[in-house]
């Protein structure tokens, strides 16, 4: 079954996807980190770590970059790199550029729109291409994989960082308790939308996580497909190469 934002009728995931996102652009930074208390930094740097050496000036994408946290955590890391944020939500693509500019970074961060299931770029043009809590969200994963596997480079790599359900007793029966009754209460409360965050544990509990992720990689075409379990199992890192 499709897990959707508002589950209306005859109205596509992506669409009730991209007015959620734009509904909730204003408070989803500050949310992000009171609900994950400032772990989120800590996962995206973990992801980050693992772009790949490359030479200076080379380009990478961060699909579904939302408000640019990872893309804009990147350039700072990386300054010799390019980065290159896309998004179907003008909202938090709005957001993400007044964070970019307050930061100085616009002549090394470019946000533009784009579907992450059709790509508007060419064919092997970035060295590494990110996602950070964004493929959960596609209409079409196996769409979106592909396209991540057209833009990269040969050699090149893609870096995912996703929920995942932990697995570990009881560690597991505490974090369910919180992720689908606590943060849901107090996100509705915040960000003033009913589903936002009850969506984001139901698309959580149907996402393929761990080896069906793995598998997913392999089948979009990435060698060396693996993952990194974070914090318990709340998150896993994937990783593929072209
Ligand atoms: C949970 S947010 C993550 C934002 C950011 N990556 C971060 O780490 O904070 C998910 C983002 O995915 C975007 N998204 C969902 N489906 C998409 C698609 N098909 N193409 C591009 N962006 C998409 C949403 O608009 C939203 O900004």
């Amino acid at each position: 079954m499709e897990i959707k934002p508002y589950s209306r009728e005859g109205e596509s995931k992506k669409a009730e996807v991209r007015q959620m996102f734009d509904r909730i652009s204003p408070v989803y930074d500050f949310l992000n980190g009171l609900l994950s208390l400032g772990i989120d930094r800590i996962w995206r740097r973990k992801a980050l770590s693992l772009i790949p050496d490359s030479p200076e000036g080379s380009e990478v994408l961060d699909v579904a970059t939302g408000t640019g946290a990872l893309a804009i955590q990147g350039a700072e890391m990386y300054p010799q790199y390019r980065f290159v944020g896309s998004d179907i939500s003008e909202g938090m693509l709005e957001i993400g550029r007044v964070r970019v500019a307050k930061r100085g970074l616009s002549d090394r961060i470019s946000l533009e729109p784009g579907d992450s299931e059709n790509l508007n770029y060419e064919s092997n043009r970035f060295v590494c291409v990110t996602a950070a809590f964004g493929v959960r969200n596609f209409e079409n994963l196996d769409a979106g994989l592909s396209e991540m596997y057209r833009v990269i480079c040969p050699g090149g790599r893609i870096i995912i960082l996703e929920f995942s359900r932990p697995r570990i007793f009881p560690f597991k029966q505490l974090f369910n308790f919180y992720f689908r009754f606590i943060l849901p209460f107090i996100g509705r409360i915040i960000s003033k939308d009913a589903r936002a965050y009850s969506y984001l544990y139901e698309s959580v509990q149907q996402f393929p996580d761990y080896e069906r992720f793995v598998g997913k990689l392999t089948g979009a075409g990435f060698k060396n497909s693996r993952f990194i379990v974070l914090s318990l199992g709340i998150c896993c890192i994937y990783t593929g190469e072209k």
